[in-house]
């Protein structure tokens, strides 16, 4: 079950930070497809997400999505050290942004919020619909979110198929054990 919350109005609502350090970004580029690939797996397990591709896998899907110019993803970096990354997708009048993650010994310092008012003051173009998804057992998401200035617009809902004719579709057994504990 997921949530897909948006910003409604001006997105300059995302209170601003306190920090005396510089957040830098760049653009990733193919020869960040490994790295972000890596943040990406640690993600899935952050956000407690049943996706259950390798590093390898993320990383070709990475490289196929930033090359087919269907996402595009920033790296958030201080001190040289990238600390997080966004990838997201732009159409004429929404920015969904699907991934954004901070490093684990780095989350709780107000990095999540200045990455989101880099994203909207210096990144995206203004006036769109910004939205995003979070699992609803990612109360820490749905908390930054909301402090983002992000709101509840639709509940994804769903019955998972029976272990049995999981195995018949051909799903993997790992994956049925998954689904079966809630992932
Ligand atoms: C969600 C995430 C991006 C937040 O980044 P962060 O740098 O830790 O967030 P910030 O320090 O900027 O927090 C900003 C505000 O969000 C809220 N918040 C952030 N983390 C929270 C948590 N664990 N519990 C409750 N509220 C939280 C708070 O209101 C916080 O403000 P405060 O610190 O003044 O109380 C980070 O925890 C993360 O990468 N998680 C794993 C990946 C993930 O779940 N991404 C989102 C779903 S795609």
């Amino acid at each position: 079950m997921s949530i897909a919350v948006q910003v409604a109005g001006a997105p300059g609502s995302v209170p601003r930070e306190n920090s005396l350090t510089t957040l830098t970004h760049r653009r990733a580029t193919r020869a960040d497809c490994r790295l972000l690939a890596a943040l990406n797996h640690q993600l899935i397990r952050d956000e407690g997400h049943r996706n259950p591709m390798t590093e390898a896998q993320l990383a070709q899907r990475m490289r196929g999505w930033l090359a087919r110019g269907e996402y595009r993803a920033e790296l958030f970096e201080e001190r040289g050290e990238v600390v997080a990354y966004a990838l997201y997708r732009e159409s004429a009048d929404e920015i969904y942004l699907r991934h954004l993650f901070v490093a684990r010994n780095r989350r709780r310092q107000g990095l999540g919020r200045r990455a989101m008012r880099l994203l909207i003051d210096e990144i995206w173009p203004r006036g769109r619909r910004l939205t995003v998804e979070v699992l609803c057992a990612n109360t820490a998401g749905i908390a930054f979110w909301k402090a983002m200035g992000y709101r509840e617009y639709s509940l994804g809902l769903e019955i998972m198929p029976p272990p049995q004719s999981m195995a018949a579709a051909g799903v993997s057994k790992s994956r049925r054990v998954l689904a079966r504990l809630g992932f």
